[in-house]
């Protein structure tokens, strides 16, 4: 079934609009600072297994609640001074909290696909805080992408996925910060997700060394995007190359000058910021000319570790992800 997608922009109108369209049981995807989202009313069963259904997600993965401000999650989720402090540190921003989900919480179960444990994020970009407020309620949104494709940094890769299977999409520009948000567990100081905000900036304001679950599938059960093969291009990709050979589209970093290059000032950050576009156009010209990818190496510091974790799992054999 095809549904009318509304390609709306960030005007106060438009959000409105969406706002309109969430409270209905809609789907909308958003720009945030990190990815776009797909967002759903948390409170509404109905409208978050929708979410699951549009993106073809496996229903053991739970979903990532977007909040205007830590305050607007208390009636669901349990705080301790601890969380209270981290959230104050970092929200708004790429930070997604992990808190003991309250028993009696009006959160769809369909949200935290039956774990006693809920991921709380209050993104910082201003339509998204305008379409929480706007909204009234909290906002389920896992990335618009199709399960196990790469996430969405513009509203265009959203469209060239989602487009018929959601009433609307927010086309706000190009995400910041370019990949999705660093997972916390504050009760274990896990990180469950590696992201911009990273384990010395954790360590830094927790005062306690911060564990992280890198690079297993120890955890799948809690984070199955910590599954290998996620975020995956559809072409094979070689990391860590120095130079292509013939049959490879190469993606440079720094000096080492590719097809594509992530940042040939060699920043991480701008790295970061144009990963998942880079991949998506290499990948459809590896395809376009029966070629494979190659990638040069990145330095392994700051957010470098989440680069590196969402290119090992985009490298990994496929068929690991249901
Ligand atoms: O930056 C982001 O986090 C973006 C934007 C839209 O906010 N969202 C995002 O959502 O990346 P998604 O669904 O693609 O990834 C959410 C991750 C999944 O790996 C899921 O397993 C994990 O969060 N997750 C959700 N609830 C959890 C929970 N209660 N405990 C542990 N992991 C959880
Ligand atoms: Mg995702």
């Amino acid at each position: 079934m095809t549904i009318k997608t509304h390609l709306l922009t960030s005007s106060r109108a438009d959000i409105e609009h969406a706002a309109a369209l969430l409270r209905e049981g809609g789907l909308v995807a958003f720009r945030t600072e990190t990815v776009y989202g797909l967002g759903a009313n948390a409170f509404d069963q109905n409208a978050v297994l929708r979410i699951y259904e549009a993106k073809g997600r496996p229903s053991f993965n739970p979903l990532i609640v977007h909040v205007a401000h830590a305050s607007a999650s208390e009636e669901f989720a349990v705080w301790d001074d601890k969380a209270r402090a981290l959230a104050a540190a970092f929200w708004p921003g790429p930070l997604t909290l992990v808190l003991p989900l309250k028993p009696d919480a009006p959160i769809a179960p369909a949200v935290s696909a039956g774990n006693t444990t809920v991921a709380i994020r209050v993104p910082a970009t201003p339509s998204a805080q305008e379409l929480l407020r706007a909204a009234g309620c909290p906002i389920a949104a896992p990335s618009a992408n199709r399960s196990g494709q790469i996430s969405p940094t513009t509203a265009d890769h959203v469209q060239g996925e989602l487009l018929g299977r959601i009433e609307a999409i927010v086309d706000d520009g190009p995400c910041a910060v370019g990949i999705e948000s660093t997972i916390f567990d504050p009760r274990t100081n896990t990180i469950l997700r590696p992201g911009s905000i990273t384990a010395e900036d954790l360590a830094r304001m927790t005062g306690s060394p911060v564990h992280a679950a890198l690079g297993s599938n120890d955890i799948a059960p809690t984070a199955p995007g910590q599954l290998t093969s996620h975020y995956a291009p559809n072409s094979a990709l070689r990391l860590g190359a120095t130079q292509p050979n013939a049959t490879e589209i190469f993606i440079g970093f720094g000096d080492i000058k590719g097809d594509f290059t992530l940042s040939a000032a060699g920043s991480l950050d701008e790295a970061a910021n144009q990963l998942y576009a880079i991949l998506r156009a290499a990948d459809s010209l590896a395809e376009r000319e029966g070629k494979t990818l190659a990638m040069a190496p990145l330095p392994e510091e700051g957010i470098g570790l989440a680069l590196k974790d969402r290119l090992t799992r985009a490298a990994a054999p496929r068929g690991k992800t249901p």
